[in-house]
């Protein structure tokens, strides 16, 4: 009789224990009110609290981060502050806070303190700090965050990435540096991320005048590499050296005009190449040698060029590949480097594919001043008999050639300079 007494007894102490903890693990999913965190907002996700601060400043953020503060157990998913007065971040403003995705967006950040993000190390896994006046890489406050996965510092005012401006970001994966004022990159500026962990960079809207290969080249596991809107002017071999695993490299829209022989050679696992918007008027020969065999994987490497004046570049750049699309925005002058692109185009397996049947490639005649279809240029005017015509159709036949639809595959308006 006793005993069943005192069994019962701690079945009720587990009970209790029970109801407490369920309750307790329940306070980490309930929002403060409104009132307490105005003009913040809270809701709830699946994954724990979302709170948004707008358009307030450091004043009623720290307040409501006091609130925040004094419940135990909280799991803030995102704290999301955006378009704020929030030049200058204090130390140890988010002390105690478990937050795992931090957002200050839009919001004058010029300054973080030391002390302001080291809180945060242990959880924060996703950190955004885009669109702010930040004029360097906040390297103190950022080198406690060793469990930081992404990395956004897109539209700052970053000038320069002095060395080892990431250290301490030991899981980083992803970093995003698109729209700043970047010109320099220190050799040694990546070092100290585990090298082994990052999967994209993007470095695209900067003021890079060429390849930082360098810092770049301890990126063994680096998949994606953005350089798009850049002054790069020249690319040389080697300048991709040490780039092992890069599987897509975006190149457009800088200033290239040419591209010489073996630049891409130490690419092996390149699969995605882009160099739209350059001036590149110069292709070597051997400039894809290395990209060779990609056909077995079928997958899709893009070339664009502009300012191309003919199109016997191409012939070098189609024959190594078997899957590929590729547009030209080119003033495209006939000339008997052309003759093949009519065999060409009638050997396609997919001559039939509604994509291509829009397609109408034109040049222009210069002495003529009007334009011809390519499948139509009137080759016996142009004194191109005799020389080696159709040299593409052979081997053309086993590929498979995407045309990228967006796009005119031709626009055509001024003569060559
Ligand atoms: C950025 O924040 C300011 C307020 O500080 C706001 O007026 C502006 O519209 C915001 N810009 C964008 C693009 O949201």
């Amino acid at each position: 009789m006793r005993e069943q007494g005192l069994s019962n007894v701690w079945r009720l102490a587990w009970l209790l224990c029970l109801v407490i903890a369920t309750s307790l693990a329940q306070t980490a999913l309930v929002c403060p009110s409104h009132s307490e965190i105005a003009p913040c907002y809270c809701s709830v996700k699946k994954s724990g609290l979302d709170i948004v601060c707008e358009s307030t400043d450091l004043t009623h953020i720290t307040k409501a981060m006091a609130v925040l503060k004094g419940r135990p157990n909280l799991m803030i998913f995102y704290l999301r502050l955006r378009h704020n007065n929030l030049p200058k971040l204090q130390g140890y403003v988010f002390l105690g806070l478990d937050i795992r995705h931090l957002t200050i967006h839009n919001s004058s950040l010029a300054v973080l303190e030391e002390s302001s993000l080291s809180s945060l190390g242990t959880g924060l896994t996703q950190l955004d700090l885009s669109q702010n006046s930040l004029n360097s890489v906040p390297s103190h406050a950022l080198k406690d965050l060793h469990h930081l996965l992404i990395l956004n510092l897109n539209r700052n005012k970053i000038t320069a990435i002095h060395g080892r401006a990431f250290e301490g970001l030991d899981t980083l994966e992803i970093l995003t540096l698109y729209e700043n004022k970047i010109s320099t990159i220190e050799a040694d500026a990546f070092k100290g991320l585990d090298n082994r962990r990052l999967k994209r960079l993007n470095l695209g809207g900067n003021e890079l005048t060429r390849i930082p290969t360098q810092a770049l080249s301890s990126l063994e596991l680096l998949k994606k590499l953005e350089m798009q809107e850049n002054r790069i002017a020249t690319i040389k071999e080697g300048d991709f050296e040490g780039l092992k695993a890069l599987d897509s490299l975006g190149l457009a829209h800088n200033h290239l005009r040419e591209v010489p022989a073996h630049v891409f050679s130490h690419l092996t696992q390149l699969n995605s190449l882009e160099l739209d918007g350059n001036q590149i008027t110069h292709v070597d020969a051997n400039a894809f040698i290395g990209l060779e065999g990609k056909c077995i994987n079928q997958k899709l490497i893009r070339f664009y060029f502009n300012r191309l004046s003919s199109f016997r570049a191409i012939l070098f750049i189609l024959s190594p590949f078997c899957s590929f699309t590729f547009r030209v925005d080119n003033p495209l002058i006939c000339d008997c480097d052309l003759r093949w692109y009519p065999a060409w185009l009638a050997n396609l397996r997919d001559k039939d594919d509604e994509m291509m049947s829009k397609k109408r490639t034109v040049c222009t005649m210069p002495m003529e001043h009007r334009e011809y279809s390519v499948q139509n240029i009137p080759l016996e005017r142009m004194g191109c008999a005799g020389k080696n015509a159709g040299k593409f159709s052979s081997s053309a036949t086993g590929c498979r050639v995407y045309v990228d639809a967006t796009l005119p595959l031709i626009v055509l308006t001024a003569a060559i300079v």
